[in-house]
Order: structure tokens, then sequence, then C-alpha cells
């Protein structure tokens, strides 16, 4: 089985760091987005197919020098042609069925048993679906009594939303989806393609766990404290010279000595953290600067920005090379 891994999105929402690195690339709990979804992948799968558009370049750097746990293959779109067109677009020799995931989704939950009930259903897909409390900025189902999809609304307010459950970015497909999204056209696969497909049968798995569509720093930093609970991040205690509670994850390479971590922390490669200076819920991506007596609280510190000495940032996203 192979997996497709939607992953050219611009990533708006977490600007302006994303204006240079590629979201899937912001290291989370001690590794890259990108990495925390491939980790999900059952053992069944043996190839991801990543549809790279935006910083493409990046990302297929970043996974030659850095090889994930299974082959990975990156298929890059000239320009952006939204989910739909990308699936398109790299959909060729996929395995029937294939994996359909986004490539910022945080999950806690089990996909061999996604592909257990897509397998006992006769149907074209199966989607997971996750209960929410707040529907409203997502895609959200309505359900038949026997869970097959019957239509979905798109950022419905309260009371259109039919449902509290919405797609988790994260399905089962039989190939001859793929042929049904027209070549080389930009289009959205959930809301211009999925809904012509519901007719062909079109089921839900009701995944319950912890779920997050990490693509806001709010969200992003909640998906790093989950890692770290779940013991899926890097190095959890925090490093000799230092003081704290952590978890963290300080790459080997960064500098901290002196520095007090409030917990859940992620520091990038050839970063330098000050003596006196105090992290809490914070990224520190590659080659940023803390200074002494800085803090940073509930914020991302994109590459080579600097905080200045005593300065505070909180609820903030710094971008590459940015002074605060
Ligand atoms: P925002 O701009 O902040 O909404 O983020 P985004 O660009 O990632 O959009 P969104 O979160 O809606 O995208 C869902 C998934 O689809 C993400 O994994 C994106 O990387 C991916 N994606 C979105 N648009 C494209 C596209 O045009 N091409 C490809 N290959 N992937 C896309």
């Amino acid at each position: 089985m192979k997996a497709l891994v939607l992953i050219g999105g611009f990533g708006t929402r977490l600007r302006p760091v994303t204006y240079s690195v590629p979201k899937q690339l912001i290291p989370i709990a001690g590794k890259p987005m990108l990495y925390h979804v491939l980790d999900l992948l059952p053992p069944t799968v043996e190839e991801a197919v990543l549809a790279t558009g935006y910083k493409a370049d990046a990302i297929a750097r970043y996974v030659t020098e850095h090889p994930p746990h299974l082959p990975v293959r990156t298929i890059v779109e000239a320009e952006p042609l939204g989910t739909g067109g990308a699936m398109r677009n790299a959909g060729a020799g996929m395995s029937d069925p294939f994996l359909l995931m986004n490539s910022d989704v945080i999950a806690g939950f089990d996909l061999a048993s996604l592909l257990a009930q897509h397998a006992a259903h006769a149907g074209l897909g199966t989607m997971t679906l996750v209960e929410v409390d707040d529907p409203t900025p997502y895609g959200v189902a309505e359900l038949d009594p026997d869970d097959r999809i019957r239509r979905f609304v798109e950022k419905p307010t309260r009371e259109e939303a039919p449902s509290r459950w919405i797609n988790a970015g994260l399905g089962v497909w039989r190939r001859e989806a793929l042929d049904r999204i027209p070549d080389r056209t930009p289009l959205s696969w959930e809301r211009e393609v999925v809904p012509t497909l519901l007719a062909d049968g079109v089921f839900a798995y009701r995944a319950t766990g912890f779920w997050e569509d990490a693509g806001t720093p709010e969200r992003l930093l909640r998906a790093q404290r989950y890692l770290f609970d779940a013991g899926r991040g890097g190095r959890r205690a925090v490093p000799k010279g230092t003081t704290g509670q952590g978890p963290v994850a300080i790459d080997p390479s960064a500098m901290v000595e002196g520095a007090t971590f409030g917990g859940s922390v992620t520091v990038a490669p050839h970063a330098v953290v000050g003596a006196g200076a105090y992290l809490e819920d914070a990224i520190v991506m590659d080659g940023a600067t803390i200074a002494p007596g800085a803090s940073v609280l509930h914020s991302i510190v994109g590459p080579h920005a600097r905080v200045r000495a005593g300065h505070r940032v909180s609820h903030q996203v710094l971008g590459e090379a940015a002074e605060a």
C-alpha cells in the first residue's frame, strides 16, 4: 500500500515563519511536523508519495538528508493545483486502495483500524471523522444511520452544522477515485471532488483520540504538548546546566547553558538560548538566538530570528531573521 501525502499548501495561517519554511518542516517536539505525520502510517504502507508545491525544494532536500522510516518520493507541481489537482498530479502508480493524508494533522489514532473498516465496506472511500466541540471552521459530515456520508457542509454556522463530526484529513480510497479528478485543473478535493463521489459510497471512520489540524500557531503548540505527553517527543528531561521541568527536545548542537525551561519546548540545531532566558510552550528554530534574560512564551521563533536581552515575546510568530 502507498500513502499520498498532501504537502504543497502555502501555510498562510503560520506566516510569517512559512514565508521561508514550509509548515511541515517546522519542528514540533523535536522533529518536523511531516515526520510525526509519517509516524501514523501503519507498517503495511511501503511508500509515501509527497505531493509538493510551495517550497518543494526545501522538502525534497530535507527528506533526502534526513530519510524517514519508510521510502518517500516527492512529486512537484509546477503551479498550485489545490488538494484535488495535486492528488491527480501525484496519483500515477498509486496503490488500490491508497491512504490519503494531509500533512498538518497530528493525531493519536490507529490508521490500521481505518484500513480494516474500509476493507469491510464496499465503498469508494472511507474518511476519518473526528468529533469536535465547534465544527464551524471545518467540513462537517451529515451521516446516514449506517455511517455512510450523505453530504459535507463546509464551514457552516452552528445552526447549519448537521453534526459535530468533521473531516480529519485522513482517508483511504480506491484508486478509481483519482480518475474522477480532471487532469491539470486546480481544484479542492474536499469541496469540489468529494461531493461528486458520495453517491458511490463514502463511509465514515469515527476516530477517537487526540486530533489537531496543526495549521495555526495555537494549535501547533497544542499538538506539541500532546506529542510530548504521548511520549512521541524527543528528549524529555532538561539538559545539564539548565533548570525547569521540561518536557523539552533540544538539539545537541544548540547552546542553552543557564536557561530555564517551563515545559513543552523545542530548540532546533544551532540555536542559542542565553543564561537566565525562560522558555515555555515554545519552538525555537534553526540558528535563532534568545538573548540572556529574554523570555519566550507560547511562541514560534523563526530561523535566525533574535529576541533581545531581557525582552519578552508572548503569543507571537517571528519570521526568519526577525528581531524582537
Ligand atoms: P493555510 O494557508 O494556512 O490554510 O494552510 P495550507 O496551505 O496548508 O492549507 P490547508 O491547511 O487547507 O491544506 C490542507 C493540506 O493540503 C495541507 O497538508 C496542505 O499542505 C495541502 N495543500 C493545500 N493546497 C495544496 C496544493 O495546492 N497542492 C498540494 N500539493 N498540497 C496542498
